[in-house]
């Protein structure tokens, strides 16, 4: 009996879309597309629920700032209070914990020689609240524990593509050694293109989004060798976001030997506020 990792989520966490969801604005036309398109995520994840989420985001300057700055910073607390910049904390439950599984993850996943920061006591920005509102809609409480994990990609030097899904591979190791018998997601959130400061603001790359997509799919090893220029270059400076994506990937059985994943659901929106929204969810069935 043992934990396994099953599925991998992937999405954009545009704070916008978590506002339009906090005041009711779901149904106006603008938003509906966008909407629409997660439908049939949030269908499988209600006819899939998993026992934990492994989620993997970044912070922006919230819990951490320019005083610190952890590359992977694994949460192992046993709740994390939302906070967020500019439109203040989000009116969202406070996301639950798993301290014995993040204790477990951070043992297997440091002494497989990534040395990554734990973190006690944290809280979580829209990164991290805005793929639970994706997926789960607005319930009174989130339905299973997160364990957070909460990747450097503000500030450079931010780690590899090569590291990230190296990462997302001792994960998988580290979760299928848990000896319990937990239905363990891992999500991957953040980009798809989008540059919010400078001359290229509102820069949106659809070409250079879907072959993100096609390759993280079909070609993860590969497309983990793309250097941050091109991230930057063809996504926008914050389509670097995007690099959080192969942690989860890197989970998936097939870069364990295993089959392939299945494509359960694809979605591409433009725009969602200045951003590219884009989900894949697969899974090994
Ligand atoms: C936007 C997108 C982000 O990923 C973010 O962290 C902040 C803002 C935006 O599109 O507005
Ligand atoms: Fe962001």
């Amino acid at each position: 009996m043992s934990a396994r990792i099953t599925a991998s989520v992937y999405t954009s966490h545009v704070p916008a879309i978590g506002v339009a969801m906090d005041l009711g604005k779901t149904e106006l036309p603008n938003w509906v597309p966008l909407f629409a398109g997660y439908e049939p995520a949030r269908q499988w994840i209600t006819d899939n629920p998993p026992d934990a989420v492994v989620l993997v985001y970044n912070d922006h300057g919230n819990a951490f700032s320019l005083e610190m700055i952890p590359t992977f910073a694994l949460g192992m607390a046993a709740a994390y209070e939302p906070a967020d910049e500019g439109w203040g904390a989000r009116p969202v439950p406070t996301v639950p914990g798993h301290p014995e599984l993040a204790a477990h993850i951070a043992q297997s996943v440091i002494q497989q020689d990534f040395d990554l920061t734990l973190v006690n006591e944290m809280t979580v920005d829209h990164g991290c609240t805005v793929p639970l509102s994706i997926m789960f809609g607005q319930p009174e409480e989130w339905p299973c524990p997160i364990v957070p994990l909460a990747v450097n990609v503000v500030q450079y030097p931010v780690p590899s593509g090569r590291r990230c899904l190296a990462l997302g591979q001792a994960i998988r190791g580290a979760v299928e050694s848990f000896d319990e018998d937990l239905n363990v997601q891992i999500w991957g959130t953040g980009g798809m293109s989008h540059q919010l400061q400078g001359p290229r603001a509102g820069l949106i790359n659809p070409d250079f989004d879907h072959m993100f997509l096609d390759r993280l799919l079909n070609d993860p090893v590969g497309l983990s060798e793309m250097p941050h220029i091109d991230y930057v270059r063809e996504a926008g400076s914050e389509g670097i976001e995007l690099v959080m994506w192969l942690i989860a990937r890197g989970a998936m059985a097939d870069l364990d030997g295993g089959p392939a994943p299945r494509e359960v659901h694809r979605h591409y929106h433009v725009p969602a506020s200045n951003t590219a929204a884009g989900m894949l969810v697969l899974d090994n069935p």
